[in-house]
C-alpha cells in the first residue's frame, strides 16, 4: 500500500542491505512511522513478542525471514530445528506463524546446510508474495459482497462497515484481509464508512486501523468497544467484517478479544458477520475452536495501563486501575461458526462449515 505516494509492504528486504529485513514498528503508530532493521533471529523473536510486528499473516512472514537470519549464523540441522521451535513459541494463537515455519522446515530440511541460506531467503520471499496475492484476491471477493449490499441502499446513503482490531495491510504483507475489500470499494468510488472498534487493551483499532484508513482517505469513525451493539440496534451497521488468527476446519474463528461479542450483537440484529482470511489461517487439524485453539494470555500491564501521546508529545503510558487490583488479559476469543455468516478467502466466499471450506479447498478432505 502507499504512504505519501510511495508503495510499501509491511516487511521487506532492501536491495542495498540484502541480509537484513525491515518492518514498521507498530508499537509507535499512529504517532510515529519508524522503520526497524532486524539483523538477527533474536531481533525477529523480540519484534513478534513485543508486537512491533503483529497480525497473523505478518508474523508468519516475518518469522520465515527470522529463520533465514538464523541460518546466516549457523545453517546446521540443529540450528534450523531449534530456531524454528523458538520462533514458533513467540505467540501461540495465530496458526500462520506455525504454518510459515513448517513450510520453511519442509523446504530447507532436504537442502544441504551450505545451500540453505539463499534457499531460506527465497522461500520467505515466496511466502510474502503469496500472502500479498491472496489478500488481493480476498479484497476482490469481499468487494462483491459490499457492492451487492450497496446496491440495496438508497442512492447517496453510505454503506456502514464495522471492524474490530486491525486486519489491514500492516497486519499482513500487503492489502490486509478484512480491510482489503474496503480499500477496493473506496477506490472504486463506493460510499463506504467504517466504524473502527478501538480494541482494548492494545487499541489496534484506534491506533492502527484508523491510521491505515485515514492514510488511504477512507471515511471512518473510531468507537469504543462497547458501542457496536448500540450502533447495530439503530441501523448504523450494514455488515461486520473482521480478520482472524485461526479458523478450525468446522469454521470456528479465533480473533482479537471482543470479536465474539460483536458476532452475538450482529446475530441479534440480523446483520451479516463475515470473516476474511487467507487459507494459511485455517488449522485443518482441529474442529472445536473453543476447546482446541490456544488463547494467548498477555501481560496484565496492557490492561492496567494505556499507551498514548503525552502532552509533551512523547509516547508513554498511564495507569488507569488502582495499584493493587489484579488484571486478566486474554488476547483472543473464539466465535463459534454458527454466528459467522460466511468466510471470505482467496478462493472465494463460503459458509463457515467444514463442507463450505472443503468446497473451496478440496485437498484437505
Ligand atoms: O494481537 P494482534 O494484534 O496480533 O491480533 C491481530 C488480530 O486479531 C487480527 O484481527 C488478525 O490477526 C487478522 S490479521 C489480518
Amino acid at each position: 500500500m502507499k504512504i505519501n505516494g510511495t508503495s510499501f509492504r509491511s516487511v521487506w528486504v532492501d536491495e542495498k542491505d540484502l541480509w537484513s529485513i525491515h518492518i514498521f514498528d507498530q508499537t509507535r503508530l499512529p504517532f510515529s512511522l519508524d522503520i526497524l532493521r532486524l539483523t538477527t533471529v533474536q531481533d525477529v523473536a523480540h519484534a513478534i513478542t513485543s508486537m512491533q510486528v503483529r497480525g497473523a499473516p505478518l508474523i508468519g512472514a516475518v518469522a520465515a525471514y527470522g529463520l533465514a537470519l538464523a541460518l546466516r549464523t549457523d545453517s546446521s540441522d540443529t540450528s534450523l530445528e531449534q530456531n524454528a521451535t523458538m520462533l514458533a513459541a513467540t505467540r501461540p494463537t495465530a496458526i500462520n506463524l506455525r504454518w510459515a515455519l513448517e513450510r520453511m522446515l519442509n523446504t530447507l530440511r532436504p537442502i544441504p546446510p551450505e545451500n540453505r541460506v539463499s534457499a531460506a531467503y527465497a522461500e520467505a520471499l515466496r511466502i510474502c508474495n503469496e500472502d500479498a496475492a491472496q489478500n488481493e484476491a480476498i479484497g476482490k471477493h469481499g468487494l462483491k459482497l459490499l457492492q451487492d449490499l450497496a446496491a440495496k441502499k438508497e442512492k447517496g446513503q453510505r454503506l456502514n462497515i464495522l471492524t474490530h482490531c486491525n486486519a489491514g495491510w500492516i497486519a499482513t504483507v500487503d492489502w490486509g484481509t478484512a480491510l482489503a475489500p474496503l480499500y477496493m470499494a473506496h477506490d472504486l468510488g463506493l460510499n463506504v464508512h467504517v466504524w473502527v472498534d478501538e480494541t482494548r487493551p492494545r487499541n489496534q483499532g484506534a491506533a492502527l486501523t484508523a491510521w491505515e484508513l485515514g492514510s488511504h482517505g477512507v471515511p471512518h469513525t473510531v468507537i469504543t468497544d462497547n458501542a457496536g451493539g448500540h450502533m447495530m440496534q439503530h441501523g448504523q451497521v450494514d455488515i461486520v467484517i473482521v480478520g482472524t488468527d485461526r479458523v478450525t476446519r468446522n469454521g470456528d474463528v479465533a480473533n482479537k478479544i471482543g470479536t465474539y461479542l460483536k458476532a452475538l450483537a450482529a446475530q441479534d440484529n440480523k446483520i451479516p458477520f463475515w470473516v476474511a482470511l487467507p487459507s494459511t489461517t485455517i488449522d485443518w487439524r482441529i474442529a472445536d475452536g473453543i476447546r482446541d485453539i490456544p488463547i494467548e494470555e498477555r501481560a496484565a500491564s496492557e490492561v492496567t495501563h494505556v499507551q498514548g501521546r503525552m502532552t509533551d508529545g512523547k509516547i508513554g503510558s498511564v495507569q488507569i486501575t488502582p495499584d493493587h487490583s489484579p488484571a486478566a488479559n486474554p488476547a483472543f476469543d473464539v466465535t463459534p461458526s454458527r454466528l459467522v455468516t460466511g468466510l471470505i478467502t482467496e478462493k472465494g466466499c463460503c459458509p463457515a462449515t467444514e463442507s463450505g471450506l472443503l468446497g473451496l479447498f478440496p485437498n484437505h478432505t
